[in-house]
């Protein structure tokens, strides 16, 4: 039986880990990437594991030319998860039109040459970022979405409006939008995990490469948000759960069971938890004393963050389970695996 899924960006952090589980559903995967910020080198960690490397094509999504050619070669395929995307926020408010243009017509042509090859069914990364500063929480998906506070950020909120338009008029073209909230943490094996190209923006691997001495020090941004602590808050998730989350949303498009063409989820843990908690936990688990100190806030910053997660529990039949401690020691894991390798690629 055909079981052939096309992922897009399936080299990069979050989509290798969901190829992998992929390919332990017996699903055939064909990756396209185009390496800007990820390396071959995922494909070989992918066979380790699971004992199979699947299909690679370079190919950049933003030209629609090279897609369509693709989609065409793969027309048999029974849906795609688009992963593809650039992602640092702060670069993007630098250069917004390199993330308008790659992220905007990386989705355009997906959607273009896969619905050209009767390949109906979507599934999009989205993220929590699209509900810019909430009013409430927990956030469900109920909750308003507005401005996000980059560019990068408004790629997915357009992102989605482009999509569910998209469903509206084409009838048999049905999509899943799965709003991340902060994915961290790496594959149980040490094998696979996360690896920023230069210097991290995010918490997690600015942790880990202190704690390996990469990093000098880690600074706390803000010690003075209303919180119990003073740090900020956020959820996070490990994507080893967040991957299995697109097994099941995949599910649900195979099998028909959705109830609107377009439907977004919210995939977090639940739980919030503060900067100084997460350094904490990090020193706890890892028995390694982190350089840190608490300095100014970030700009675009906000003061907390935490989805509730109710509606995948309900239709996907999702939850996270995996601990935060699990998703530190998994992170910490890596980043040692990687140490011990001369290559950071
Ligand atoms: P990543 O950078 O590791 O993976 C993205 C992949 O897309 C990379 O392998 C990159 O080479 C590829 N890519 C980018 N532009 C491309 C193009 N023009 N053609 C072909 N391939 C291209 O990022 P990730 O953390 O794995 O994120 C995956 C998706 O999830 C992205 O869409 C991201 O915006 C979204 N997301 C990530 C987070 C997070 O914290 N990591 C949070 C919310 C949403
Ligand atoms: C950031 C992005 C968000 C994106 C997400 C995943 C911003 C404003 N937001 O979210 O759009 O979807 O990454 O890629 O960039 N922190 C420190 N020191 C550090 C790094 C982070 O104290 O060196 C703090 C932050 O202030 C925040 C928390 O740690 O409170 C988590 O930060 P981060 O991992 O960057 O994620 P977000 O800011 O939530």
């Amino acid at each position: 039986m055909n079981r052939k899924i096309i992922v897009t960006g399936g080299c990069g952090y979050i989509g290798s880990h969901a190829v992998i589980q992929l390919i332990e559903n017996q699903f055939e995967v064909v990756v396209l990437d185009n390496l800007s910020n990820s390396s071959e080198a995922n494909l070989g960690r992918i066979k380790q594991i699971t004992g199979k490397q699947p299909l690679f094509i370079k190919v950049d999504l933003s030209n629609s030319e090279a897609t369509s050619k693709i989609f065409k070669r793969h027309n048999d395929a029974l849906a795609v998860i688009h992963f593809a995307a650039l992602k640092a926020v702060g670069e993007s408010i630098n250069i917004p039109l390199k993330y308008y243009h790659n992220n905007l017509n990386c989705l355009l042509n997906t959607l273009n040459s896969q619905t050209e090859n009767g390949i109906n069914k979507f599934i999009f990364s989205s993220s929590a970022t699209v509900y810019g500063t909430p009013d409430e929480l927990p956030i469900t998906e109920k909750s308003i979405t507005k401005q996000p506070s980059s560019p990068y950020g408004n790629t997915k909120k357009i992102g989605e409006e482009i999509i569910e338009d998209y469903c509206k008029t084409e009838l048999n073209f049905s999509s899943i939008s799965l709003r991340y909230f902060n994915p961290i943490g790496a594959h149980e094996s040490g094998i696979i995990g996360e690896l920023p190209k230069g210097i991290p923006n995010n918490l997690m691997p600015y942790i880990t490469q202190t704690a390996a001495g990469i990093l000098d020090k880690l600074k706390v941004f803000g010690g003075d948000y209303p919180t119990q602590d003073g740090t900020a808050i956020r959820d996070y998730v490990h994507v080893v759960d967040l991957a299995q989350a697109h097994i099941h949303a995949l599910n649900r498009l195979l099998n028909q069971e959705q109830e609107a063409s377009f439907e977004t989820f919210n995939l977090g843990s639940n739980k919030g938890y503060s900067v100084l908690e997460m350094i904490q936990t990090f020193e706890a688990v890892s028995k390694v004393k982190l350089n840190y100190e608490i300095t100014e806030r970030r700009t675009g910053d906000i003061t907390q963050l935490y989805a509730s997660t109710k509606l995948a529990e309900e239709k996907l039949g999702w939850k996270a389970q995996r601990t935060i401690e699990e998703m530190i020691l998994s992170s910490w894991k890596w980043e040692q695996n990687l140490l011990s390798k001369k290559n950071r690629k």
